[in-house]
This record gives C-alpha cells, sequence and structure tokens, in this order.
C-alpha cells in the first residue's frame, strides 16, 4: 500500500503549496469531512484530470453545524480514510485541527445572501456560512487552481461558485455527478446512521425524483402537480419525513411555478436519525 503524505499544520501546507505553485504544477484540491465513500473517492478520481497534485482535506468543519446537529456524532475514521485516499493515488492529505483553524478570538465569516436562504438554508440556519467560511479558509490555505465539488450538495456548489464570483477568487471549481449505491440512494456518511428497514426505506427519495422526471418529461409544466406527486410518493413510505420538496431555478434557487426548461427538483427528507438530501435537474433531455 502506498504511504499517504499527510500535513496537519496549517504553515506548513502553505509552504507546500508555495513550493508546487512554483514549480509551475496545478493544485487540485478535494475538500472532504471525512468518513469516505465513493461519492467522495469520484471527486478524487475526477481530479486527477485537472492537475498535477492532488489535494484531499478532511476535516469536519464545526462551524456549518448547529449546536443541536449531529457535529458530535458525525461518523470519523482517519484510519480508513487514509487508506483510501493512499489508494486512489493522492499525493496528500490536509487534516488541520479545529483549534488551528478556529483559534481563540476567531470572528469572521463568510454570508453568502440570496442562495444560502431557501432549501437547505432555510432548515439549516448559519450552515452555508460555515461552509463558505471553511471553504474560503481552506482555500487561502491550500492555494489550488481547480476544486471539486459533489452535485449531490447542490446548493453548497451554487453557494461557493456565488462566494467565488464576488469575493474574485481565483479557483476553478468543477461540480461532479451523484454517484448512487445500487437501489439508487445517494451515497452520504450519514447512511451510517440508518439501520436495515430504514436505509431500504431511504431509497424513496431517488424514486420521488424519477418520477417527477417522468411527469415532466410527459409534458407536465406545473410545479405544483410535480410537487405533489413527488410529496406523495415520499409519504407512501412511512419511515420518511419530508422536510421540502422544491422545484427552482437551477442557478439562482428561486422558486419557480412553470417549468419551461431545466429546473432544479430538491427534496431533503429525515429517515430516522439522517437527514437526507437528494436532487435533480428536470427538463426534457436530462438525465
Ligand atoms: P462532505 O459531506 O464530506 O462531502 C465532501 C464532498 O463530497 C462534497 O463536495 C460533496 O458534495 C461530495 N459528495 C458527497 N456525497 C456524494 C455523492 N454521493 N456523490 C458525489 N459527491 C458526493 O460537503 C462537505 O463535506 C462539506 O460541506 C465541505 C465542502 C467539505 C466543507 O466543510
Amino acid at each position: 500500500m502506498p504511504a499517504l503524505p499527510a500535513i496537519q499544520e496549517i504553515p506548513e501546507m502553505r509552504a507546500w503549496s508555495d513550493r508546487v505553485r512554483r514549480s509551475g504544477k496545478r493544485i487540485v484540491m478535494v475538500p472532504t469531512m471525512g468518513f469516505l465513500h465513493d461519492g467522495h473517492l469520484s471527486l478524487v478520481r475526477a481530479g486527477r484530470q485537472h492537475g498535477d497534485c492532488l489535494v484531499a482535506s478532511i476535516f469536519a468543519n464545526p462551524t456549518q453545524f448547529a449546536p443541536s446537529e449531529d457535529f458530535d456524532s458525525y461518523p470519523r475514521d482517519l484510519e480508513r480514510d487514509v487508506r483510501l485516499l493512499a489508494a486512489e493515488g493522492v499525493d496528500l492529505l490536509f487534516n488541520p485541527t479545529a483549534a488551528d483553524m478556529y483559534p481563540r478570538g476567531y470572528q469572521t465569516y463568510v454570508d453568502v445572501e440570496e442562495v444560502s436562504r431557501p432549501l437547505c438554508g432555510a432548515h439549516r440556519p448559519g450552515h452555508f456560512r460555515g461552509v463558505a467560511t471553511v471553504v474560503l479558509k481552506l482555500f487561502n490555505i491550500v492555494r489550488p487552481h481547480v476544486a471539486l465539488f459533489g452535485l449531490k450538495d447542490y446548493q453548497q456548489v451554487q453557494v461557493i461558485r456565488r462566494m467565488l464570483l464576488d469575493l474574485n477568487l481565483d479557483v476553478e471549481i468543477v461540480a461532479c455527478p451523484t454517484v448512487r449505491e445500487p437501489d439508487g440512494v445517494a451515497m452520504s456518511s450519514r447512511n451510517r446512521y440508518l439501520g436495515a428497514a430504514e436505509r431500504a426505506a431511504a431509497a424513496c427519495l431517488e424514486r420521488a425524483l424519477s418520477k417527477a422526471q417522468t411527469l415532466v418529461r410527459g409534458g407536465e409544466t406545473r410545479a405544483a402537480n410535480v410537487r405533489d406527486a413527488v410529496v406523495a410518493e415520499i409519504r407512501r413510505q412511512p419511515l420518511a419525513r419530508i422536510e421540502y420538496a422544491d422545484l427552482c431555478d437551477p442557478d439562482d434557487l428561486e422558486p419557480v411555478s412553470e417549468i419551461r426548461g431545466p429546473t432544479l427538483l430538491a427534496l431533503c427528507a429525515w429517515v430516522g436519525k439522517a437527514r437526507l438530501i437528494d436532487n435533480r435537474i428536470l427538463g426534457v433531455g436530462q438525465p
């Protein structure tokens, strides 16, 4: 098994990046919170094509969890993660400590306004502020040319794109498709919270997305009708509780009432202790 070089200290990470940049190489970064699965690893694999040095970060970011959320129980297994990243040929792991990322007296946050408000933003106050803040910090430390993110967290990608534009950051973002289990369930570290019956129930999200796509392909254009069908599909599954099911513009995430072009259907449902999200772009010609 190849060894995986790792850096924990911020100054050391900056020095490494400076060296690599000076040598004219392109740095590719995949930020994660660890407990890696094939969704994360698909980003790592895709990352190879975008540059010369591949850095993965693992940092369970406390500022993106509300006090009532699962930060303390968020699954962690650094040894396993290191093995997986080494097997993928990652060049470097950056895994800073929370004490270094948020030292005493820390008080600066990035607030991306409109695009953070709907969907998950409406149910997880402060979440995207924590995400935007940590991603900007990670970018400032690692200084990647390119960073890869998963479309499973569609709103997160839009928040990060908006932040980069607004703050004139020179990082290219590559958004990658959602990796799913054979039954359609989107891979997520939080699937770990599901018991066997709950895990089977979780497939209702993807079924609801497919149903919506079938309706739209069949000519349905009223967002309310699509939404009703999605809600009905999820309600057939007694172990699932919907948090939101919304149709919106894929760029600014504003709600839409008529489906006239590509439209984002974003879903969130609780199954047991797991808060699951999934989404699909609806519209003729979309997969
Ligand atoms: P985390 O949930 O660990 O996810 C890290 C990256 O993997 C994100 O870009 C996420 O969208 C992607 N990902 C997760 N599940 C996926 C799947 N099934 N298919 C494809 N990609 C998937 O997202 C975060 O961490 C954090 O918010 C972070 C950006 C690291 C900031 O703390």
